[in-house]
This record gives structure tokens, sequence and C-alpha cells, in this order.
């Protein structure tokens, strides 16, 4: 990965309901996080465009932090011309309230039957590879079912060169945890890496990169 530029997107986003509340996920970041160092241990130029996460800017990483979903598909746009790689591992929400309370919500007022209306978020993946020419995209697949097909549709759905997918209902891997237990899958390729940690994963992840990509 030697010169390359990767872009990496890491954590979740976070969606304003008032001035005080807003709906996220759980994301932590740490796999967007250690897969960005592992690039740059491969001699990777790396940036990372990250939502609201409590982890240290690793070294020589430049870093970019978001809230929204929109912000986080504004700042990759600005930016995507300039990279080779583009890994996705951000939990992007899906939706957004469809207004934003300038005022608290004050539960004298709504509480009694507060509904919400939703509406979709762009999807950032989506959009970057409808042009993607030779830049080659990354997309996470977070499953709870059905893991590898449901993984499968995504790298097709979203254009993707790879899809790393992970089961998130098994609370010993994936969202803020240490470990994690993926299925690497490409067009041609598919291939299932045991449970280990993020850092040792965040480096076959890399050299996964580097050989078939
Ligand atoms: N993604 C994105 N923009 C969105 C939603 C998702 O860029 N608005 C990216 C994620 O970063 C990930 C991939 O798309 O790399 C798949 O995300 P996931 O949450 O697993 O799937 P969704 O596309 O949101 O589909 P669903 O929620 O129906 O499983």
């Amino acid at each position: 990965m030697a010169g390359k530029k990767i872009l990496i997107t890491a954590g979740p986003t976070r969606e304003k309901i008032d001035p005080v509340r807003y709906i996220s996920n759980r994301s932590s970041g740490k796999m967007g996080f250690s897969i960005a160092e592992a690039a740059r241990d491969e001699g990777g130029l790396v940036s990372l465009i990250s939502g609201p996460v409590s982890l240290k800017t690793p070294d020589e990483i430049e870093r970019i932090d978001v809230e929204s979903a929109d912000e986080m598909f504004k700042e990759v746009n600005k930016v995507i011309n300039n990279f080779d790689f583009f890994i996705s591992t951000a939990a992007v929400a899906d939706f957004k309230p469809e207004k934003i309370e300038n005022q608290k919500i004050k539960k004298d007022m709504k509480a009694v039957n507060l509904s919400m209306e939703f509406i979709e978020n762009k999807d950032i993946l989506k959009s970057i590879s409808k042009n993607k020419g030779d830049l080659k995209i990354i997309g996470f697949a977070a499953e709870t079912q059905d893991i590898k097909e449901n993984a499968k549709k995504k790298l097709n759905e979203k254009n993707l060169d790879l899809i790393i997918a992970n089961d998130v209902s098994d609370s010993s891997i994936g969202f803020d945890s240490d470990e994690n237990e993926v299925y690497l899958i490409t067009e041609k390729i598919e291939k299932k890496i045991e449970k280990i940690s993020k850092k040792k994963l965040s480096r076959s992840i890399i050299e996964f990169i580097a050989k078939y990509l």
C-alpha cells in the first residue's frame, strides 16, 4: 500500500432531534481507526472522516470530525477524488428525523403520544461507487441474520470491490468489542477470518486488499 491514498469513514453518525437530543447507534469507531493504523503501517497515506467517537487520532493520520450522515456525505464528496481507496467502516444512520426542533421538546407539550417522522439519509457508498473510475471501494455489512447472503447483495447493489461482513448480534464481536470475526467477500473470493483482535484483523484486511484489489 506504499504511497496509496486511503480514505476511511468510521464511527456512528448522530441525527439531531432537538438541541439536546439525537438518534445514533452503538458503533465505537474501533474497527475503522484500527484499519487506518494498519493501512498507515503498510505505507498508506491515510485520512479518516469520523463520526463522534472517544478515540485518539492515530499518529500521521489526518482526521476530519463530523456528526450527521449529511455532514459525512459532504466531507467524503469534497475529497474523494484525491484517493485510491475508500474504506467505509462508518455505521451511517439510514434515517434522520424529518424535522429538527429549534427548541428543546418539553414534556408537558409533546410527550403525550409523541411520535416522529423519519426520512432516509443518502447512501454515501452508493453515491461514490456510481462514478468510481479507478477508485477501489470497500464496504462493511453489519448483519444480524443471513450474514453472507445479505453481504453479497450489498456487494452487488453498492458496486463494491470488497465487502467485509460481520454478525452484529453477537456481542463478543463487532460493535464496541475489541475482537471481530468476519467474512471477506469479493465477486470471486470468499474468506472467513475467525475471531481475532481488531488489530490483527485490520492487518489481514489490509494484506487482503493489497493482494487482491
Ligand atoms: N453506508 C453508507 N451510507 C449509508 C448507509 C450505509 O455509506 N447511508 C455504508 C456503510 O458504511 C457500510 C455499508 O454501507 O460500509 C453497509 O452498511 P449497512 O448498515 O450494513 O447496510 P445498509 O446499506 O444501511 O442496509 P441495511 O441497513 O438495510 O442492512
